[in-house]
């Protein structure tokens, strides 16, 4: 698989444990691109990461040399697509400590996957009072989709507090499950302020005071940290490719075999059936109840080696490295009286992944992106499609910088006088 690039002549391989920055580089073909005439600063990976080559070639060749329709033919092409894109569904199991395969659902991403927990699970358990329990810092799309279930169903849809530094007040959390609890939803690192839930402890607090199925979006974290789902103890955790180095249009959801087995289809089609009359359908097993149509089948493999990627250079490093970049990008913002760092607070209890959001004095955060784009430093600005939290912190929208495994500190450098560059234009 995915090596990264070779040692180049003279080259000193990093110290141990590290991760090789300068090697992994070189394996994303577009981080050696320009932008506006300058290097590509990358500090958008929250929204979406960049694809090594390994990935970007499993893709090209599905399609150069086998690609055909799975699960629907007996000819040579289609079963080898069907191997590659069920093996794929292996290694997404292996990846997130699923028991088996079959609990792997493959979907568009975080966002259908959320929607189909919301359809499928919740819809025929939820009645008028049963409540679907949030947090203030979720993406619109751990929102919408309980909103959406909850006007079909009369549920209704709370959000627990977070602290000023960005937290889940978990005091506050625990008074809000009762009885009518019947889903808890909350991410398991927040987009706009990286904080990292603690799932586990979440998931504890849950089944103390209810039955309520814990629902985990998992898009944050999956590229930065070792992530098993039996030790979080959830019940569904939901994941996209495109944030881990993995293609677009191909995410996940993990279940629990019991639950899925219990669930109707989301979606009706070819697939995910075992019988068709106009009177009725019964249906497959999972995961392929879940899986009408023609399945997006490069991407999945190409999800497949994003994730040998990420494991043959290790998560564990991988969270350290980017560790470093956060710490050292929050210490050198905390001394800049004209920038205010959002929820990484001294008080703040949970630890944060390797996303940073400011404001900077006077300066809109889209003028900021802006005049960073013209340095060629990609961030994000905006509401980061949080705009709850962005009214529970006061703001109407923040610049957001969020760090993969390739970025160095000489891109926070650059960053930083990026900001610099602002603050001399805005005064
Ligand atoms: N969910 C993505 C972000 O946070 C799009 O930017």
């Amino acid at each position: 698989m995915t090596a990264p690039a070779p040692l180049a002549d003279g080259e000193r391989p990093p110290a141990a444990g590290a991760l090789d920055v300068e090697r992994l580089r070189a394996s994303f073909p577009i981080l050696a691109r320009e932008v506006h005439g300058h290097r590509l600063v990358y500090l958008d990976n929250a929204a979406s990461a960049q694809r090594p080559e390994a990935v970007i070639e499993a893709v090209s060749d599905c399609y150069r040399t086998y690609y055909a329709n799975a699960h629907r033919g007996v000819h040579a092409l289609s079963e080898r697509s069907t191997d590659e894109y069920e093996a794929a569904r292996g290694k997404v199991a292996r990846f997130v400590g699923a028991s088996k395969s079959s609990e792997i659902v493959f979907t568009r991403g975080t966002t259908e996957s959320l929607n189909l927990v919301a359809q499928s699970y919740a819809r025929p358990l939820l009645g008028p009072g049963d409540e679907v329990l949030l947090t203030e810092m979720e993406h619109h799309s751990n929102i919408v989709p309980w909103q959406l279930v909850c006007e079909q169903t009369g549920a209704r849809v709370r959000a627990a507090p977070i602290t000023d530094d960005g937290d889940v007040d978990l005091d506050a959390f625990a008074r809000m499950v009762n009885e009518r609890t019947r889903v808890v939803a909350l991410a398991h690192v927040s987009n706009a302020l990286g904080t990292v839930n603690d799932v586990a402890a979440v998931a504890r607090l849950v089944r103390d005071r209810s039955g309520a199925a814990v629902v985990v979006d998992g898009a944050q974290a999956v590229p930065h940290m070792k992530v098993d789902v039996s030790a979080l103890d959830c019940d569904f955790y939901a994941f996209s490719g495109h944030k881990m180095y993995g293609p677009g249009g191909i995410g996940a959801l993990w279940g629990r075999g019991k639950l899925l087995a219990s669930m109707p289809p989301y979606h009706g089609g070819g697939a995910m059936i075992t019988r068709v009359t106009f009177e009725r359908t019964e249906y497959t097993v999972p995961p392929h109840r879940f899986e009408a149509g023609t399945p997006s089948i490069a991407p999945a493999i190409g999800l497949g080696v994003a994730i040998e990627f990420l494991e043959s250079v290790g998560l564990d490093r991988i969270e350290r490295h980017e560790h470093a970049l956060l710490s050292h990008t929050v210490e050198v913002l905390n001394d800049l009286p004209w920038v205010r760092v959002l929820g990484q607070g001294a008080e703040a209890g949970s630890p944060r992944a390797a996303v940073v959001s400011l404001v900077v004095d006077g300066a809109h955060p889209h003028d900021v992106a802006t005049i960073l784009d013209e340095q060629g430093v990609a961030i994000r600005a905006g509401h980061h499609c949080a705009q709850p939290l962005m009214e529970r912190l006061g703001v109407p929208a923040t610049v957001r910088a969020s760090f993969g495994l390739y970025n160095t500190h000489e891109e926070v450098d650059l960053l930083v006088s990026g900001l610099h560059e602002v603050r001399r234009i805005f005064g």
